[in-house]
């Protein structure tokens, strides 16, 4: 198949282009580079030793978008482009609302226009709000505490009105828990243009003594040792289960979950990347971040019965790949 991966250069898009292009798919990426660069295309080419067509657009310009379309016989879009994080959406919600909403109607259009039968969505297990896990896809949503996760739920919802007009479409919401690790060439991983919002790339950080230490958010939570539980995902897991979800959701509206579901939390999370890569990772245990919930993790039954999908790497090989990456960094870029 010829897909279309709107952020292809970001962090999961680049390990699924890889998983696509091993597959035999051929890969049109669009991204504007807002959290990525260029090197990341070039690392794919070279993993993978296979060709990418690459347009550097916005993909909430209409124009532009149309020209993708026009331009190439697409089979089926993958969307990861958007904006991503939780803290940033709060302060500056209209770019939020109008890059995750605007760019999500723009792609439905053109495959309404083009005749293009799948898209598959990243969506996000922020989606569930505060109910109990493991979380079901067929749970009743709770509100999201902030902007970025109230664009994946009207994007959800507008993509399952959008199926009920057009009997041909396929659509997979995929909603991702927590994806870390890196592809395990070292050459493509988490690579924030700011200060990471997410665990593992801070903790990298602190092992390369970028920072000086990782701040834990909070060691009051209803927990086994008071610190939040999250269910990690290796990041070439998450992008197989794209590749199973191109191949094998059926015409209409779906959701699954890709996760482990299996709970870690983060001070299990530290010890087990100190023992892997033999590095002290110095903490502080601060307050609760606004928003942080104390346990979310998958019930993954869905994926593997539907998609014959399961995620296969373990918590060490997560932070064994993690580390190469962040150890490869100054030599990938420069
Ligand atoms: P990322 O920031 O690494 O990748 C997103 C890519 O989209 C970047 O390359 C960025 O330059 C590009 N982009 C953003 N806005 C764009 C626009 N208007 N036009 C063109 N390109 C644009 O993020 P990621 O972690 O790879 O996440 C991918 C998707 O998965 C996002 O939609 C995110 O909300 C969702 N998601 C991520 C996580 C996570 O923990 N990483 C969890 C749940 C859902
Ligand atoms: N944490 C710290 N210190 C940090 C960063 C995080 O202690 O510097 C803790 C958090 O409190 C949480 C865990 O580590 O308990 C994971 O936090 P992340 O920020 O890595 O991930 P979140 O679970 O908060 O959110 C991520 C994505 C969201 C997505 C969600 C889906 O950032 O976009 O997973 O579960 F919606």
């Amino acid at each position: 198949m010829n897909i279309l991966v709107t952020g292809g250069a970001g962090y999961i898009g680049s390990h699924t282009c890889v998983a696509l292009l091993n597959e035999g798919h051929s890969v049109i990426i669009a991204d504007n580079f807002v959290n990525s660069n260029q090197s990341v295309i070039n690392n794919i080419t070279k993993i993978t030793k296979k060709p990418i067509k690459f347009y550097n657009v916005d993909v909430t310009n209409e124009t532009l978008i149309n020209n993708i379309f026009r331009e190439n016989k697409i089979d089926g879009v993958i969307h990861f482009a958007g904006l991503k994080a939780v803290g940033e959406s709060i302060e500056k919600p209209i770019s939020y609302y109008f890059n995750n909403i605007v760019s999500t109607i723009l792609i439905a259009k053109m495959c309404q226009m083009y005749n293009v039968n799948r898209i598959v969505f990243s969506s996000s297990a922020t989606v569930y709000g505060n109910n109990s896990s493991p979380f079901t896809e067929s749970m009743k949503l709770l509100p999201t505490t902030n902007p970025y996760g109230e664009t994946k739920v009207i994007c959800e919802r507008i993509l399952l009105d959008v199926v009920k007009i057009n009997p041909r479409l396929s659509v997979s919401i995929l909603r991702y828990f927590n994806p870390i690790g890196a592809h395990e060439s070292g050459l493509i991983g988490e690579s924030p243009n700011t200060i990471p919002n997410n665990i593992m790339p801070f903790i990298t950080q602190v092992a390369k003594r970028l920072r000086e230490k990782l701040y834990i958010f909070g060691n009051d939570y209803p927990t086994k040792d008071g610190t939040g539980i999250r269910d990690y995902i290796h990041v070439m897991d998450l992008a197989e289960g794209h590749v199973a979800s191109l191949n094998n959701t059926p015409v209409g509206y779906h959701i699954y979950n890709l996760g482990t579901g299996i709970g870690t939390s983060v001070l299990e999370l530290v010890k087990t990347f100190e023992e892997t890569n033999k590095i002290k990772i110095p903490y502080e245990i601060v307050g609760r971040r606004p928003g942080d919930i104390a346990l979310c993790y998958a019930d993954v039954t869905k994926a593997q019965v539907e998609l014959g999908w399961t995620a296969k790497c373990d918590l060490t090989t997560m932070c064994r790949d993690a580390w190469r990456f962040e150890k490869n960094q100054s030599l990938i870029n420069y």
